[in-house]
């Protein structure tokens, strides 16, 4: 099914926009609360750099869902969207000091630390509010992911997290710090991952240093297990919904924790990709000498997957039915490598077109840049299409 409104419908709005089918993040936000509740130790915490549109927030945090977030900005932007605070993390390789002293006096329920250095840093600002900061340990896995190099995070050469290695070095340091208490471990391996296995190595590894842990007397009650469930690009329609349930089953089963623990989640991506599609208009229709471009009023400054991961998204033209040509879809920006699509078939555009890039819910407009002096442009929900303008 697709629940794109009509061409004349979606040319109501000035393009480039995004466009959110609110239906569809109500029916991913159930069918994730639906897994969830067959685990009672799960809890799934929305991370807001997919996609921080401020309604689209507010249905979020209206579910239930906890916030997972990774700047001051993205604090006050998960409190204005009604997250509680103490159902807000705050990660980050990093965090500057205003930061994490906004994050104090909101009372959060954790920070994920990545250094021993941030360690001394949350200890020091915690004890100039006089308070006991809560802190989890974010570790570096060393666990590889079947994903793009660039969001593969899991590795001992990313930046991300404390080396395995340190792990001991900073759990003592957390019982000597006296204004920081640990309450648990962190991990994340990666982004659009699709491979379950790649979660049950993330598993097993989380399974080994609890086991070591628990042999020094050490028991945490909260393990974050970060997010990375990836989503389906070929086929917005047919996978509308990730299989989630494969997703919380896989740790389920894999993952070893008592019922004293909370397990959390941080998904993105899964949350938001496909209720949302990039709309833009086609300018131009160029004949070069060995392809034909097609040249749209969007660019890498409203989604920069395609040029900085090769990302593929599924691009349809909502204007015509006519016979497929090829074409290299590109926008408007001066760079070469502002290519939406290369070699796509698409039934044949015309200037005034409209086309749906579609999965770009996520890291699309958070991703948004003004390069080439282009304001940032509007992202709409469904129902922000009145009625008439819907039967169009
Ligand atoms: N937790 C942590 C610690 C993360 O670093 C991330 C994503 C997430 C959770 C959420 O991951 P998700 O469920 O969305 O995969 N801009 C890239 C993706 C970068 C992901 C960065 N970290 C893209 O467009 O593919």
């Amino acid at each position: 099914m697709n629940a794109l409104p009509s061409a004349a419908c979606l040319n109501t709005k000035q393009t480039p926009y995004y466009y959110y089918d609110t239906q569809l993040l109500h029916r991913t936000l159930d069918a994730i609360k639906r897994e969830t509740d067959k685990h009672a130790h799960f809890e799934v915490h929305y991370a807001l750099k997919a996609n921080a549109h401020p309604q689209l927030l507010q249905q979020i945090s209206q579910a239930g869902f906890g916030a997972d977030c990774v700047s001051g900005g993205e604090i006050t932007a998960a409190l204005k969207a009604g997250f509680p605070a103490n159902k807000i993390v705050f990660a980050g390789v990093g965090k500057r000091d205003d930061e994490i002293r906004l994050a104090l006096q909101q009372h959060i329920f954790c920070f994920h630390v990545e250094s021993l250095e941030e360690l001394e840093v949350v200890n020091a600002l915690a004890a100039q509010e006089q308070q006991v900061a809560r802190v989890a340990l974010r570790i570096n896995p060393n666990v590889g992911a079947h994903t793009h190099a660039h969001i593969t995070t899991g590795l001992s050469e990313n930046k991300f997290g404390i080396p395995l290695t340190q792990m001991n070095t900073a759990i003592d340091a957390c019982s000597r710090l006296e204004h920081i208490t640990l309450i648990g471990l962190h991990f994340h391996i990666g982004s659009q991952i699709t491979d379950m296995s790649d979660f049950v190595s993330e598993c097993q590894r989380i399974n080994e240093l609890q086991t070591e842990l628990n042999q020094h007397d050490i028991h945490l009650r909260y393990i974050n297990v970060g997010g990375g469930l990836g989503v389906n690009y070929d086929d917005p329609d047919g996978g509308a919904i990730p299989d989630f349930q494969a997703y919380f089953d896989t740790f389920a089963q894999h993952l070893h924790y008592t019922k004293e623990q909370t397990i959390h989640f941080e998904l993105g991506r899964s949350v938001v990709a496909q209720c949302g599609s990039l709309i833009s208009k086609v300018l131009y229709i160029k004949e070069g000498e060995h392809k034909k471009f097609c040249i749209i009023d969007a660019g890498m400054t409203e989604l920069l997957r395609p040029a900085l991961y090769q990302a593929h998204h599924k691009i349809e033209n909502r204007s015509s039915q006519g016979a497929l040509e090829t074409y290299d879809v590109v926008g408007p920006i001066c760079e070469s490598s502002d290519v939406m699509a290369q070699g796509v078939l698409l039934p044949s555009c015309h200037r005034g077109d409209i086309l749906a890039i579609r999965s770009a819910g996520a890291y699309g407009e958070s991703m948004a840049s003004q390069y080439n002096g282009r304001p940032l442009v509007q992202g709409y929900l469904s129902n922000d299409f009145s009625l008439e303008e819907r039967k169009i």
